[in-house]
């Protein structure tokens, strides 16, 4: 199979990364629960993945680095745990249904005013609408950082200024940059950013996380055992503890810190570097093969290249690639309505390649191939 749906989920994942959830599951006892080795080896896994998760998106309180099982998790805790009742929360087009569903929920059971940014046909967001809906009511801001769709990059840096202008927290979904591209959540002026760990991390399913900057304040999601302050009635007060009840994934925890120790060998700048020339390689030939239309706006773009061939369904060349080429896409809606509507691809969906650092240009010519062959 060429696998060209990473964007999904990476399928390659590096051996360090299978060796230490294996390592992991023989090992680690429960971490933060006790005092044997082998809860503390877990401990020391978890805090040690704290440290370099920090470290790795220039963020400077470990202890501020929240575990979760993916980043939908983590977006729920950070939306439900910043926004009040009434409150004015201001979101974008570009958004997932992780961020989508929770902000429409509160629109019903906390009655919040909640106003979205609208991206033009390239998917590409007005930052001129941005800067006028945002007013001083604005509390929250939650914003994709890549679009699932496109590719495209929001300009986070802008967005934040706008954001912090009004004094309102600004919420990152980082599902497609973290690992792909460098994010330094300081110099972006992100309150909380939010990750998942089986993208371009390249960690197990099932790990991600929220970084929550220092003074923001972010109720608890759940509440239950953390292994101290067993008689309190309340959930600890503490980050992280405040938000992580319950026994931690520290077998998945293990693996996304190898994963994050394979990014650091190789310098995630050089996965970008080589994310982006396989795009460009992708986009430049495929843009010349009549009948072919892409979306997105590539002058700051990830791995992504979604497109259509003539009015066919996205669903029967995406099911096309598969059964005659072994060609793994992802058709369809992608979780992504809003941009959907945008791109005015709501009902023929669009067939999304993306790529990784282990993809090839072998791959890339059979998918170009293909697609040639399709179109014609
Ligand atoms: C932009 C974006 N947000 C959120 C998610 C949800 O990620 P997860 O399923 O890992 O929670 C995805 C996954 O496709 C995504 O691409």
């Amino acid at each position: 199979m060429i696998y060209l749906d990473n964007a999904a989920t990476t399928l390659k994942k590096p051996d360090q990364v299978i060796d230490a959830v294996v390592n992991a599951m023989r090992t680690q006892g429960n971490a933060s629960r006790g005092a044997h080795n082998a809860t503390l080896s877990a401990s020391r896994v978890v805090y040690d993945a704290r440290v370099k998760i920090a470290k790795f998106f220039n963020f400077d309180t470990p202890s501020n680095v929240i575990f979760a099982c993916n980043s939908t998790e983590a977006l729920n805790i950070a939306i439900n745990g910043t926004i009040k009742e009434g409150d004015k929360v201001i979101s974008t087009d570009t958004e997932h249904n992780s961020v989508l569903r929770p902000l429409y929920h509160l629109q019903k059971t906390k009655n919040i005013d909640l106003q979205f940014v609208n991206a033009d046909l390239s998917g590409v967001l007005d930052l001129n609408q941005f800067e006028r809906i945002c007013d001083n009511k604005t509390k929250v801001v939650v914003v994709n950082h890549i679009s699932n769709l496109t590719g495209n990059v929001n300009d986070i840096k802008t967005i934040s200024k706008i954001a912090h202008n009004v004094g309102a927290i600004l919420i990152v979904d980082g599902s497609q940059s973290a690992g792909t591209m460098l994010v330094d959540v300081k110099d972006l002026g992100i309150d909380i950013y939010c990750f998942t760990g089986h993208k371009g991390l390249f960690g197990p399913q099932g790990t991600g996380g929220l970084l929550v900057k220092e003074g923001v304040e972010v109720e608890a999601f759940k509440r239950g055992g953390s292994g101290v302050k067993t008689y309190e009635e309340d959930q600890p007060n503490e980050y992280p503890t405040r938000l992580e009840a319950g026994t931690l994934n520290s077998h998945g925890i293990a693996g996304l810190s190898a994963a994050i120790d394979f990014i650091n060998e190789i310098g995630v700048e050089n996965i970008h570097k080589k994310e982006r020339e396989l795009t460009e390689y992708f986009y430049n030939e495929v843009i010349k093969i009549e009948g072919i239309k892409i979306y997105g706006d590539f002058s700051s773009h990830a791995a992504i290249v979604s497109l259509n061939v003539k009015d066919y369904d996205s669903g029967e060349v995406s099911d096309a690639l598969s059964n005659d080429y072994g060609i793994a896409t992802r058709p369809g809606a992608h979780c992504a309505p809003r941009l959907h509507i945008a791109l005015g691809t709501k009902y023929q969906g669009a067939v999304r390649f993306s790529f990784s650092y282990f993809t090839t240009k072998e791959e890339l010519d059979a998918a170009i191939n293909a697609l040639k062959v399709i179109a014609s």
